[in-house]
């Protein structure tokens, strides 16, 4: 499987959103990870599905879209409309896990779970044949710019015995920069979100720097 970098827009500069967004797209990333927020199921606020699609506007790259809302199930028809490409639903959130995925495949569009830090990742199990990727969360889900948790990295290699020969991705987002991005590939992530770090400078450069660091990786 190739691996995917998958830029969190949630680091960049919001008053200067389209200069920052082509650069991630000029930059050769994959995907634009979009972090929605609601101040609910987490202590931040970001954007909903009408940003979305005006983001949708001007960046051709397929949309990643993190979904950290309650009553996921309702707004899930909106962010497809808006031209999310898959979008991922927390097991944490209050609607059920398997008629958000239901939902989000009746309408076209790619599903996957997430894993914050405390859930155990047996809670995947019951949808590894019905998903296209696993994100597990490095940080506690709400802001940008924290540290990488280390037990994710045992995490990351429990799911991906779990997720075995199934084409499924395992996505991670959280405190991954150049010291931590190869132990994640080694352990398996193969979908890579990057915020602070790639938007920390030049982001072509950054992300160059991602692949050769990915491609040094023994996984
Ligand atoms: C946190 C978000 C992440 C965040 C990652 O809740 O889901 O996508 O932007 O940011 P960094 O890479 O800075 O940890
Ligand atoms: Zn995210």
């Amino acid at each position: 499987m190739k691996r995917l970098i998958s830029p969190s827009m949630l680091s960049a500069d919001f008053a200067n959103l389209e200069r920052d967004l082509k650069s991630v797209e000029a930059g050769g990333a994959d995907w634009l990870h979009v972090d929605v927020m609601d101040g609910h199921f987490v202590p931040n606020i970001t954007i909903g599905p009408d940003q979305v699609a005006n983001l949708r506007k001007t960046i051709a790259l397929p949309f990643d879209v993190h979904l950290m809302i309650s009553e996921p199930l309702k707004y899930i028809e909106r962010f497809v409309k808006a031209g999310a490409d898959i979008i991922t639903v927390h097991v944490e959130a209050d609607d059920d896990t398997k008629a958000c995925i239901d939902l989000i495949k009746s309408l076209d569009c790619k599903a996957g779970i997430v894993l914050s830090p405390d859930t155990p990742i047996e809670a995947a199990a019951p949808y590894l044949d019905d998903i296209s990727m696993i994100l597990v969360m490095g940080v506690y889900p709400g802001f940008g710019g924290q540290k990488y948790i280390p037990e994710t990295t045992q995490r990351l290699k429990g799911l991906r015995a779990m997720i075995g020969d199934r084409k499924v991705h395992l996505e991670v987002d959280g405190g991954v920069n150049f010291d931590t991005l190869s132990t994640v590939v080694e352990a398996g992530a193969d979908v890579i979100v990057s915020g602070s770090c790639l938007f920390g400078g030049d982001m072509k450069e950054n992300i160059d720097r991602f692949r050769a660091i990915m491609e040094g990786a023994e996984a």
